[in-house]
């Protein structure tokens, strides 16, 4: 068994009213308690719902979807970090593909230059997650590959490239506390998961990434999650493997009935 404690992280995307986040968190806090074994949970929210989502957490964390890396100023529709912690968040995702261009989601409607509003990319993500750090968050940097990418046969090329970037300055201490989620874009939400071999190949190409940038140590200590249609019914094989650490999970995470069991999948590994 794996010395590192399994994460369980629910990206809530753009769902949720603050009365729904509410109750979200009373039957979590309740769910966790009886949870057996070692697992952390952190709740991703959109922001409307951080204050309330963090009042109501109890052991797990909260965290922003998305920040900005100022402090403060003329950055219309923007939230810094520093407002992430003034309503009680411990966490911030970075680099989710969804704010990467949506690069491979099968959205026509969203090509072009209506898709240039979905702006990150790899600068961007690192001064998010630099800025995270400074202010204190534990970052969870998101990196995956496209379907394009996988069919060419570029997949350990792109993640290693994402990792190089998104760790630039980040020092060796700050990303072994920090959360990495391996998020092939064509499995989110698509309802087809990454099969357990693959997704525990690739996360292992992460964990080496990670030696490669600093040291063995830091890679055995950084926690490596999956993300991309997990599921009750995927995520025992998903976390049995010896790379991955947990979850980030979107669809199924909308709901304790699905989410306790990933949560518990996760503290029983
Ligand atoms: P999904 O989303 O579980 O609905 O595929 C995962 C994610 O995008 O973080």
């Amino acid at each position: 068994m794996s010395k590192r404690v399994a994460v369980a992280a629910a990206n809530w995307k753009m769902n949720k009213t603050v009365a729904e986040a509410a109750a979200y968190m009373t039957e979590l806090s309740a769910a966790m308690k009886d949870v057996s074994g070692p697992v952390e949970v952190v709740v991703f929210t959109p922001f409307t719902c951080l204050a309330r989502a963090a009042e109501l957490a109890g052991a797990a964390g909260v965290g922003g979807q998305d920040c900005y890396w100022a402090d403060s100023g003329a950055y219309t529709g923007e939230v810094s970090v520093a407002m992430l912690k003034d309503v009680g968040c411990t966490h911030v995702l970075v680099g989710h593909s969804e704010r990467r261009r949506r690069f491979g989601v099968p959205e026509p409607e969203l090509t072009g230059e209506l898709g240039e509003v979905f702006g990150d990319n790899d600068f961007t993500v690192n001064r998010k997650l630099l800025a995270g750090v400074a202010g204190g968050l534990t970052p969870c940097l998101c990196v995956g590959e496209t379907l394009a990418e996988r069919q060419r046969g570029e997949i350990d090329a792109v993640i290693e490239i994402q990792l190089r970037r998104g760790f630039q300055n980040v020092d060796a201490g700050t990303a072994a506390r920090m959360l990495v989620a391996y998020e092939p874009v064509w499995a989110i939400g698509t309802g087809e998961v990454c099969d357990a071999d693959e997704a525990d190949r690739v996360c292992g190409v992460v964990r080496r990434a990670v030696a490669a940038i600093y040291d063995a140590a830091t890679a055995e200590a950084v926690r490596i999650l999956y993300g991309g249609s997990m599921k009750p019914d995927n995520v025992e094989g998903l976390v049995a493997r010896a790379n991955i650490d947990g979850g980030l999970v979107g669809g199924a995470a909308l709901k304790m009935e699905t989410f306790r069991p990933i949560i518990q999948a996760c503290a029983a590994r």
